[in-house]
């Protein structure tokens, strides 16, 4: 069993019969979808849930999942999602598939949020690039921002398309890089505060984080 497979295997465990779900998005979480797939499957389980991509939204559909809405469920069980970096106060930060917004969304919306991921991911101090959802009219003026700010800003692009990568709400992301984050729930706060920016890949509302090793698991709590 890999690291991946070790997370989603502990995170499969948590979900019971009737759950309303967050889902994430990333690799991590598509190794977990299937899995429960497996126990919707093996034990008749219904599992309800508001998937936060595209990429989530196929893949939960695939396991048997029931796709809502928060318009019919304001308020979720449990979400499951996974991160790029993670400090030890369960800080991370999130959007290296570019779902980040949805993912925030569906975090908050939920009465417990669980990480997954590798333990290669926990680290000292954050200090990777923030991914930042900017509405493409506000693009310049959020740069110029960001910079007072302190960040240097790469605008994402992809493969299997020219220019910009778009978002699934269809705007931009830009990669902001702040070096070492000395205080994640300053920054998470001060970034929304510009206009045009829709949300940012900092989450300072982890309540738990599986890591995953070659060893094992082990699980930090808030
Ligand atoms: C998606 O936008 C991200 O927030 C992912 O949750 C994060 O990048 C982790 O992805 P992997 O599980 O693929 O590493």
């Amino acid at each position: 069993m890999n690291e991946k497979e070790r997370v989603a295997e502990e995170a499969v465990k948590l979900v019971e019969d009737g759950m309303v779900l967050g889902i994430g998005s990333g690799t991590t979480v598509a190794v977990f979808l299937k899995r429960l797939g497996e126990r919707i499957r093996n034990e008749g389980l219904k599992v309800y849930g508001v998937p936060s991509s595209y990429q989530s939204h196929f893949l939960a559909l695939k396991a048997g999942i029931r796709i809502v809405d928060l318009f019919e469920y304001p308020e979720l069980d449990l979400c499951i999602d996974g991160a790029d970096q993670i400090d030890r106060n369960l800080n991370c930060i999130k959007g290296g598939g570019g779902a980040l917004t949805r993912e925030k969304i569906v975090s908050q919306a939920s009465k417990r949020f669980i990480v997954i991921a590798e333990e290669r991911k926990f680290v000292e101090k954050l200090s990777m690039p923030v991914p930042i959802e900017v509405i493409p009219f506000a693009y310049g003026h959020v740069v110029r921002k960001l910079q007072e700010m302190g960040g240097v800003c790469k605008l994402r692009e992809g493969s299997g398309k020219l220019g910009p990568v778009i978002s699934d709400n269809g705007n931009f992301i830009i990669d902001c890089d702040f070096g070492e984050i000395e205080n994640p729930k300053e920054l998470e706060f001060s970034l929304n505060t510009v206009a045009g920016v829709v949300e940012n890949g900092v989450f300072c509302n982890v309540d738990e984080v599986i890591l995953g090793s070659r060893e094992g698991v082990r699980i930090l709590k808030k």
